[in-house]
């Protein structure tokens, strides 16, 4: 299938203000200069504003990441999870095509939207509200034939049924989420045989279906405004998550007793630090670990005992165990003597092609 940018285009894209918030935020996840490395999530928000990716949109990012307007555009023409054409004002259904799908009833179901929406994908309704398209299996085989409605997956679907969706939809309903044949999740038709609390959290709907009703945002466009309501469900959540996460500091702490803190710097030698992302193991998250317990030069690791390399495995916080399962003490004692690792010769020939 051609994937072409449709003819025609608006004059200008723009994201939200809190869009754009969340776009910047984005592109602090990684390092100076390689902020075009954010394009996926970034051209994903300008399409969950739009609902599509018109030119001005994927132009609009490139310029926002510092990249080449080609660069983006080989992006979205490549994926087709990015939509090149408006879609629906309410809706872009997509209907799964895949084995169980089909086995079960896809075939019919597209039916319906040839007849309801447009004979042919990528096609807005008559009204403007509707468009549909076939896509690959969306994980949720055993809930067969189903489809994604906006953000939601609308499961065990009839012709009928997708009808009724369609003309709710259209009425400005959001139908609920979920297996539409009575089923709790995936269980089996006949009903439990074994296993039978199932302990939703959400009652008589599986979680899934429980939060699509809370938020009740299924086919809403992404403009920010949705904020306060994720907030306050990543609010609970986290307290939810309180009391584990208490555990785990005290775990830390106890970790810290564990063999003996070696002895650090304040600052690297001459202020120059040694590169220590040439120890195999070591990215740059851990180098800025190893740099804020004092650790800057390969002479320093190469100088840890046991007891120094214990208490250094336990404090890695994340990466637990790291530096005696990638041996560094070993690796630091050649490259603090002015030699190279395989690992380090392959880590300095990258970084020059990065350069390049
Ligand atoms: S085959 Fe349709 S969800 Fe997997």
């Amino acid at each position: 299938m051609l994937r072409r940018l449709h003819p025609v285009q608006p004059d200008s894209f723009e994201f939200t203000p809190t869009n754009l918030e969340w776009a910047r935020a984005q592109m602090t996840k990684y390092p100076e200069g390689r902020q075009q490395s954010a394009i996926i999530p970034v051209l994903w928000r300008a399409q969950e504003q739009e609902g599509w990716l018109s030119r001005p949109a994927i132009e609009y990012c490139a310029d926002l990441l510092g990249m080449p307007h080609i660069r983006a555009l080989e992006v979205a023409t490549f994926y087709f999870m990015f939509q090149l054409q408006p879609v629906g004002s309410v809706a872009n259904i997509q209907i799964c095509g895949t084995t169980s799908c089909m086995i079960c009833g896809a075939e019919d179901l597209i039916e319906i939207c040839k007849r309801r929406i447009a004979p042919s994908p990528h096609t807005l309704s008559a009204d403007g509200k509707f468009s549909w398209e076939e896509v690959e299996c969306l994980g949720a085989c055993a809930n067969a034939p189903m489809a994604q409605i906006g953000k939601d997956y609308y499961e065990d679907l009839t012709p009928a049924k997708l009808e009724a969706l369609i003309d709710a939809f259209s009425e400005g309903k959001v139908p609920l989420p979920g297996p539409q044949n009575g089923r709790f999740a995936s269980e089996p038709a006949d009903g439990l045989t074994s296993l039978q609390d199932h302990g939703g959290g959400g009652g008589d709907l599986n979680a899934s279906a429980a939060l699509a009703r809370e938020f009740g945002e299924t086919v809403k466009r992404i403009d920010g405004s949705e904020a306060p309501i994720l907030t306050k469900w990543l609010k609970s959540t986290r307290e939810a998550a309180a009391e584990p996460a208490r555990e785990h500091a005290v775990a830390a702490d106890a970790a810290e007793e564990t063999g003996r803190r070696p002895q650090g710097l304040d600052a690297p030698k001459d202020g120059a630090a040694d590169d220590l992302k040439l120890i195999k193991g070591v990215g740059p998250k851990l180098e800025k670990l190893l740099n804020s317990l004092g650790f800057w030069h390969f002479d320093q690791i190469a100088s840890w005992g046991p007891d120094e390399l214990a208490w250094v495995d336990a404090n890695l916080e994340g990466f637990k165990g790291r530096a005696s399962r990638d041996e560094w003490v070993a690796q630091a004692k050649i490259l603090a003597e002015g030699g190279k690792t395989e690992f380090s010769t392959r880590a300095e020939q990258d970084h020059r092609y990065d350069e390049e």
